[in-house]
């Protein structure tokens, strides 16, 4: 908090001193928590535009340079480490482990990569087809049964094993969510193989064709996790941080943090840009003609994969997605007809002075769809992904909010219904 700076309001004649907060990276904000007890005013701020909710040393993004760090390291660098688990721990500690709590995050990580054999037959009740994204949202809740002394008492001498539980097993869940989506036998967690690539075998090994496990493949999907693995006090985060203000306990805080990241206008983008990009190539691959209709207002169409709340220039994420898709997809000798209509419509869209002036740029989900399909992932589990690289995100955020002072989310609203002399 800035001892210097004060904000005055002057509401009908009379002035309010508000204190100016100011945060390490010189963000400024207006402390207007007194606000109400002072003036009987509160502020409006539908949909939080213009509202910080919280204080918070996890994550950086500045939208108008392009910049996401965590735990003020840049994207750039993490994706250079060998893990997205480093990055996991990272943000769950505050610090890169040392090689030692490498290795005993790894091993405990492995200790908790089985679900719990009655909680695997759940699985074999739900119905064939179901998508995974569901599944999870339900499934997540299940350890909360098992364990049910995770709840908020027990949870500072826990959260070491819960967090590795929830990271592990999610996976776990996740592959057999897609195994019971097509039909097949679930593969079990191997202990020797590091997180991604035992998630890709669990994907994808069956009795009658065992996976091979190609290092590109692991390395991008490391990548593409450690890019995904957090965003601030975006709308599934604010979800998580708001339900567990009322002390509930993880695991059904996290699954309606999947519930939130399922929307088409949250993580389930990626998924809607492969169905856009599929739409285009087959009505001709007209990009003009889906960029005129995502700029007609009487049409609900929007471009999925463009533009953000935060960035108002190119996703960072998204810039090096799409380097490292072009260079996947000619590793492994794949023409994908879906980059070439995204290319185009990128160069199109971005040249086009409504998104110009709107600031509209490629997110993060505008390529990671087309470098899922390369890695064999198919559309349904493509939020599911999204999911699992964002947990530790999530978990990180629950941590700093029940170790801070948080009280129960609760905002307050201006009324305007009937009043009874409406009714008279
Ligand atoms: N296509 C066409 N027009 C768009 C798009 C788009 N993708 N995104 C925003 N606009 C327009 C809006 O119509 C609005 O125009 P107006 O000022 O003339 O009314 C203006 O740009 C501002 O858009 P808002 O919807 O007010 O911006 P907001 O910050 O609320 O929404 C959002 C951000 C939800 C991401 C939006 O850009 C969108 O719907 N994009 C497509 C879905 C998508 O890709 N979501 C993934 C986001 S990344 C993530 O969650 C992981």
């Amino acid at each position: 908090m800035s001892e210097n700076l004060k904000a005055t309001l002057n509401i009908d004649g009379s002035i309010v001193e508000l204190p100016v907060v100011v945060g390490s990276e010189n963000e400024k904000g207006i402390d207007i928590s007194t606000l109400r007890s002072k003036t009987g005013y509160v502020t409006v701020d539908p949909s939080f535009m213009n509202t910080a909710a919280c204080y918070s040393k996890i994550t950086f993004i500045d939208g108008e340079k392009g910049i996401l760090r965590y735990r003020g390291i840049p994207i750039e660098d993490l994706v250079k480490l060998e893990s997205f688990t480093q990055v996991a721990f990272l943000l769950l500690h505050g610090n890169l482990p040392t090689p030692q709590q490498r290795v005993q995050f790894s091993r405990l990580l492995n200790l908790n990569s089985m679900l719990h054999e009655d909680m695997r037959h759940f699985f074999d009740h739900l119905p064939r087809g179901a998508h995974p994204m569901h599944i999870l949202s339900t499934m997540i809740n299940a350890p909360a049964i098992f364990y049910p002394n995770v709840d908020l008492l027990s949870i500072n001498e826990d959260i070491d094993l819960s967090s590795a539980r929830l990271i592990s097993t999610i996976r776990t869940m996740a592959a057999f969510a897609y195994k019971k989506n097509i039909g097949e036998p679930v593969v079990y967690p191997r202990h020797d193989l590091p997180y991604c690539a035992n998630f890709l075998n669990m994907m994808f090994d069956s009795p009658v064709a065992p996976y091979e496990i190609k290092p590109e493949i692991v390395r991008i999907l490391n990548i593409l996790f450690i890019l995904h693995a957090d965003h601030e006090q975006n709308c599934s985060t604010t979800t998580v941080r708001t339900i567990g203000s009322a002390q509930v306990n993880l695991y059904a805080t996290i699954s309606a943090g999947i519930s939130a990241l399922s929307g088409p206008l949250h993580g389930g983008a990626n998924q809607a840009v492969v169905e856009m990009l599929k739409q285009i190539l087959a009505d001709g691959g007209n990009v003009k003609k889906y960029v005129e209709l995502a700029k007609d207002k009487n049409n609900p169409f929007r471009l999925m994969g463009f533009g953000h709340r935060v960035y108002k220039t190119y996703d960072p994420r998204a810039k090096i997605i799409r380097e490292e898709c072009h260079k996947l997809l000619a590793h492994m000798d794949i023409h994908d007809p879906l980059l070439d209509v995204a290319r185009e419509l990128e160069e199109y869209a971005l040249t086009d002075p409504y998104f110009k002036e709107r600031n509209l740029y490629p997110n993060v989900d505008f390529y990671t769809g087309i470098v899922y399909r390369a890695l064999g992932i198919p559309e349904n589990m493509f939020t599911v992904m999204f999911a699992l690289a964002r947990l530790p995100g999530w978990i990180a955020h629950w941590k700093e909010m029940i170790g801070g002072t948080t009280k129960i989310v609760r905002p307050r609203q201006i009324y305007i219904g009937q009043t009874p002399a409406d009714r008279a």
